[in-house]
Order: C-alpha cells, then sequence, then structure tokens
C-alpha cells in the first residue's frame, strides 16, 4: 500500500482518538517555528526562531536570505519543540505545515522538512493555508469560539473581511483592491526612517505623537467592504518629500500617529458594519497588524458600541507561528480537507478557497 493509501486509513483511526497531538512547521517568511499543539487547541510547545535581526540591517526580507536561515534553525527548533512540549516523536500523530502563501523557497524548507518527517514517522502530512492559520490562533486563545463568525485579516500580505461559516468554509465579504495593510505600516516606517520591522515601531512612535496630519485618503471603496492602503501610504510619503525639500522638520510620532489612526478608522468601520450587514456578534482579529493594541482597544470600545464582541490573541500569536499551522492542520485532519501526498510542494499565491 502506497504511503497516501496508508495515511487515508489512518485519519479514520485518529479522528476517533480523544487526544490528538499535531506537530506543525511555519516557514512562509522570516521565522522558523513549529509548535505541538493537543485536539487544536491547547499549545504544548510553539518555538520560534525570528530571522528580524539578520533581515533588519536590509530594511525587509531578502528571500533567499530566509531561505537559507529556516535550513539552519530548523532542526534544533524541531528538537526544542519536543523538548519543550515533553513529547516524543512517537506520540506525534500528524504533521502539518504551511505550504501556502509565502516566499516560495522559505517554504521550500518547511515543506520538504515536514514530508520527510512524516514519511518517517508515518503518519500524516497536512497541508495549511496560511491564511488560516492566522485564523486558527484564535481558536487557541478563545477555547469556547466556535464557528460561525467575522474575522479581519490584516497582515504583510492581507487586509480581508471573512465571514467564517465552519471550521473549513468561509465567504470572503471584502478585501483590499491594493496593498495589504502591514505593507503599508512597513513602508511608511521606511519613509520616516524607522527600521524593519516597521508596524511596530510605528505602534510604538504613534504613541508619543498626535493625530494633526492631514493624510488625503481617497475613497475608493465607499459602499464595499474593500480597503484601499495605497492611498494613504502616498499621502504620507509625499507630505514627508515635500517637508525635506522644504527644509522642513518632520514630527515622527505625529506622522505616524495621523497615518495609525486613519488605517485603524477605516479597518474598524468597514469591519463592524460587516458584522451589522450578515449579523454578526462576533468579530475576530487575525494576522501580524492585529499584534497593534491601538487597534484591538480601539476596535473593542466601538465594537461594545454596537453591541458587537471583538477578540484578538495575543501579540506572539498573531504574527507568524508554528501553534497556529498546528490547530488549522488539526481542524483541517478532523474535517477530512489537507491530507497531502509526498509531492506536496510550496505555492507563492493560493487562494483563500484552499485547504
Ligand atoms: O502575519 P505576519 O507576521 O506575516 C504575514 O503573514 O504577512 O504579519 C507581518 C506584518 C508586517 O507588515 C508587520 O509590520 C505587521 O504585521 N505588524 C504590525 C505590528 N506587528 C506586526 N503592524 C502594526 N502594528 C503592530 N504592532
Ligand atoms: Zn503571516
Amino acid at each position: 500500500m502506497s504511503y497516501y493509501e496508508r495515511m487515508k486509513l489512518k485519519v479514520e483511526e485518529i479522528k476517533k482518538k480523544e487526544n490528538v497531538l499535531v506537530l506543525a512547521i511555519e516557514s512562509s517568511c522570516d521565522e522558523t517555528s513549529i509548535a505541538i499543539v493537543k485536539n487544536g487547541r491547547e499549545i504544548l510547545s510553539n518555538v520560534i526562531s525570528s530571522q528580524i535581526e539578520i533581515h533588519k540591517r536590509f530594511g525587509g526580507v531578502v528571500p533567499e536570505v530566509a531561505s537559507r536561515n529556516h535550513v539552519c534553525a530548523i532542526n534544533n527548533v524541531l528538537y526544542e519543540a519536543l523538548e519543550k512540549a515533553n513529547v516524543t516523536h512517537k506520540e506525534i500523530d500528524a504533521i502539518a505545515v504551511t505550504y501556502g502563501a509565502g516566499l516560495v523557497g522559505a517554504l521550500l524548507v518547511g515543506v520538504n522538512f515536514a514530508k520527510a518527517l512524516a514519511y518517517n514517522l508515518d503518519v500524516p502530512l497536512i497541508a495549511v493555508n496560511h491564511i488560516k492559520g492566522h485564523l486558527a490562533a484564535n481558536y487557541i486563545t478563545y477555547k469556547d469560539l466556535v464557528p460561525p463568525f467575522m474575522c479581519l485579516i490584516v497582515s504583510g500580505g492581507h487586509s480581508s473581511i471573512f465571514e467564517i461559516k465552519d471550521y473549513i468554509n468561509q465567504n470572503l465579504i471584502g478585501q483590499t483592491l491594493d496593498d495589504a495593510v502591514g505593507e503599508a505600516f512597513d513602508k511608511v516606517a521606511r519613509v520616516v526612517g524607522l527600521s524593519y520591522p516597521g508596524g511596530p515601531n510605528v505602534e510604538r512612535q504613534a504613541k508619543l505623537g498626535q493625530d494633526n496630519i492631514p493624510l488625503i485618503k481617497h475613497k475608493i471603496t465607499p459602499g464595499t467592504f474593500n480597503f484601499s492602503f495605497s492611498g494613504v501610504k502616498t499621502a504620507v510619503i509625499n507630505y514627508v518629500n515635500n517637508k525635506r525639500q522644504k527644509g522642513e522638520e518632520i514630527s515622527v510620532p505625529d506622522i505616524c500617529n495621523s497615518f495609525q489612526s486613519l488605517v485603524i478608522r477605516e479597518l474598524s468601520e468597514k469591519a463592524l458594519s460587516a458584522c451589522q450587514k450578515y449579523n454578526y456578534k462576533t468579530l475576530v482579529l487575525a494576522g501580524g497588524v492585529s499584534a497593534n493594541q491601538t487597534l484591538k482597544n480601539y476596535m473593542i470600545t466601538e465594537g461594545e458600541k454596537l453591541g458587537i464582541s471583538v477578540f484578538a490573541p495575543p501579540p506572539i500569536l498573531c504574527t507568524d507561528n508554528g501553534a497556529m499551522i498546528a490547530s488549522a492542520g488539526y481542524y483541517n485532519l478532523m474535517n477530512g480537507v489537507g491530507l497531502s501526498d509526498l509531492d506536496l510542494t510550496a505555492k507563492a499565491n493560493i487562494s483563500y478557497k484552499n485547504y
């Protein structure tokens, strides 16, 4: 019997188990992370080896450098994850891995490592869509959270509103028509001279400034739940260039605050009105930008006014990590999707509809 045929049978056995341990691998960008999660909800270990310090000097992630560093880190990350979880490899029921979207060379390291591990341990290999991993960070954080609910995913690659129907299916309600919001944060940071990764630094600076710079925002998406962030990004670039040409001082805290306030208002307004239109009382935030506590607090307050509860994972589970992939992998496994053969490959771009 082939590996895949054998695993199809094994999945049925796993579904009957009381406790299912999923070991997950995440390497889509600049974090090498391996986690072990029980029943999709309980973290036994979540080891994250970040490459931020390596990429900082380049002002952003250099794909080839990221791939090489994943190769260097991944073995040690695996052993640390097993040790911290206090489990042996024999107790692992399945291997989950991010196969897309992301940097293809970086993804390939995780995917190949996962394939070797799954084959060697003779356990199912479960493919996970990175964006669904971000959403699943909430299942780990909020043990009672069950679909359906509304979700706002904001990261370096996504700014989308989804209606989460169940653990596998979702409807896209709106998305960015140009830049992802994380991209805009990173670009603004770079323009005002803040180091990579820009998002957290913009948030820090914004706390010291005021919302006093009128940034033109072309509202090209009224009446829809779509976003556009390239207008505000360009407005910041133009403002800074203009000031510099005239030899005038710029206030980095004020620029950061004005930019962040505008973006937060836009995200909040659209996501909460989507909840109202589709009758949801729960809004879940996910993705790297939801680590922004100013965003989270603003949306909680605005949500309260409308009777909508807003949730977000703690910052460490908002940015890339293996635990969220393990949780999404668990739900894939239990719902009969994502089981992959050894020809699984990395994909730079995948639809939100993919498992
Ligand atoms: O989800 P993530 O770790 O990777 C992707 O899947 O893209 O998101 C990374 C993005 C970066 O653009 C980073 O600047 C942004 O999330 N980010 C933040 C904050 N922390 C991370 N943006 C705003 N405020 C933050 N505190
Ligand atoms: Zn991510």
